[in-house]
């Protein structure tokens, strides 16, 4: 049923569009590179006969019909758009295991009673807009299209004009209908089904996230005159903040997870002292009081550093996501369905955050991980195998196909 090969052709040829010359893909939101991978899914999700509508924020729904037109449909997807040296599977992977389903049961010419969507949630991945799942948390209401449409990318472009520019501001109203259950496919962006020798993982939950814009001011001034003790470096003072944003994540066991990674500094010039450097901050764990422990510290910290050096401080918090509990109807049905196609199954835990972990809030929803090579992800190197791929493309339709035909 599940096509291992056409499913990695599919994969490879999705691969092509942004490719890096290391091998891995860049394929930033609502730029060219992210239409002309949505162009490709059109086509073949239109191809495999379903029926494509596109919503206010440019989430792409393809629907196979069911017997039951009436039925609320299970939903199975993940996104397109990448990091800016991303690999070929994270997104892609989950999108095209839905059309894979999709094109197996048309092989076999088999109906359910309930339609199945295929989805593709728009900017997932949040490195070119300032925040990350604007697609999937605008359909679960957890954001309005006005707060996504009016956000910028450091060139000062709007969300709402990129999306009109490649063509995917849609007509259909974002989310507000029935989903009978969501499925998401994605490799584990971590090594533990690999180091198991599991190839499938039933995903029970997901880290909760604090991530923070933090804006440093200092002055500007000449690098061979301004003696060093007048400063006002705020460069200076932000790679200190950085080291004690480090310290105060190994305060905490188990330890979280906490990422100085986007940085500006302005005039960001070598030689004028930088006035003033703006940095995000990335920090995550599966405990909710932890991470509030770790905001308190980290911030604390922060402030201090400021006030020590003469530096104006300025802290949004632009993300605060809770740990996530897949359904636990969905996380059995993966399970069962594993089971049932003779594939090796064990229970992890999301360290990433995804689409799913939104729709989790509006629908019953479960994730499938397979192993990816070393755990590695956000880089080129991101690999994944055939075989495995296909195993978790099989658990996928049993869950899906489960879930669409019981009432
Ligand atoms: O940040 C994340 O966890 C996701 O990979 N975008
Ligand atoms: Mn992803
Ligand atoms: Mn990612």
């Amino acid at each position: 049923m599940i096509d291992r090969d056409r499913q990695w052709r599919s994969l490879m040829e999705m691969a092509e569009i942004g490719a890096t010359p290391a091998g891995g893909v860049c394929r930033l939101a609502l730029t060219d590179e992210d239409k002309q991978s949505r162009d490709l899914f059109v086509k073949w999700a239109e191809e495999a006969g379903c029926e494509v509508r596109v919503d206010r924020v440019g989430n792409i729904f393809a629907r196979r019909a069911g017997t039951d037109p009436d039925a609320a449909p299970v939903v199975t997807g993940s996104h397109l758009d990448s990091q800016p040296l991303g690999g070929k599977f994270d997104g892609p992977y989950g999108v095209l295991a839905g059309l894979e389903v999709v094109r197996a049961l048309n092989d076999a010419d088999t109906e359910t009673r309930a339609p199945i969507d295929i989805v593709c949630w728009t900017d997932e991945e949040g490195c070119r807009f300032t925040s990350k799942t604007m697609g999937s948390m605008v359909f679960a209401g957890l954001l309005t299209e006005e707060q996504v449409r009016a956000v910028t990318d450091p060139d000062g472009n709007t969300f709402g004009d990129e999306l009109e520019r490649i063509g995917y501001a849609g007509a259909e109203p974002v989310g507000g209908t029935p989903v009978k259950a969501y499925f998401e496919n994605h490799i584990e962006q971590g090594p533990v089904l690999e180091q198991a020798g599991v190839p499938v993982g039933a995903v029970v939950g997901a880290q909760g996230q604090r991530c923070f814009l933090v804006t440093v001011t200092g002055e500007e001034g000449h690098a061979g005159t301004v003696p060093m003790v007048q400063r006002k470096d705020s460069f200076l003072g932000a790679a200190r903040m950085t080291d004690a944003v480090n310290r105060a994540a190994f305060q905490f066991d188990p330890v979280p997870v906490a990422t100085v990674a986007h940085v500006r500094v302005r005039p960001n010039s070598r030689n004028t002292i930088p006035g003033e450097t703006v940095f995000t901050i990335d920090s995550r764990h599966r405990d909710a009081g932890v991470l509030a422990a770790l905001e308190e510290v980290m911030l604390g910290d922060i402030r201090e550093i400021a006030e020590n050096m003469g530096l104006g401080i300025d802290i949004q918090r632009t993300s605060l996501a809770a740990p996530v509990a897949f359904d636990d109807s969905c996380v059995a049905a993966i399970r069962r369905a594993a089971k049932d196609s003779g594939i090796a199954c064990m229970d992890v835990f999301s360290g990433a955050g995804h689409d799913a972990c939104k729709i989790a809030s509006i629908a019953p929803s479960g994730m499938i991980f397979v192993p990816c090579e070393k755990g590695i992800s956000h880089n080129e190197a991101e690999n994944a195998t055939p075989d495995d791929l296909a195993a978790g493309t099989r658990v996928l339709m049993g869950a899906v196909v489960e879930a669409a035909n019981t009432p």
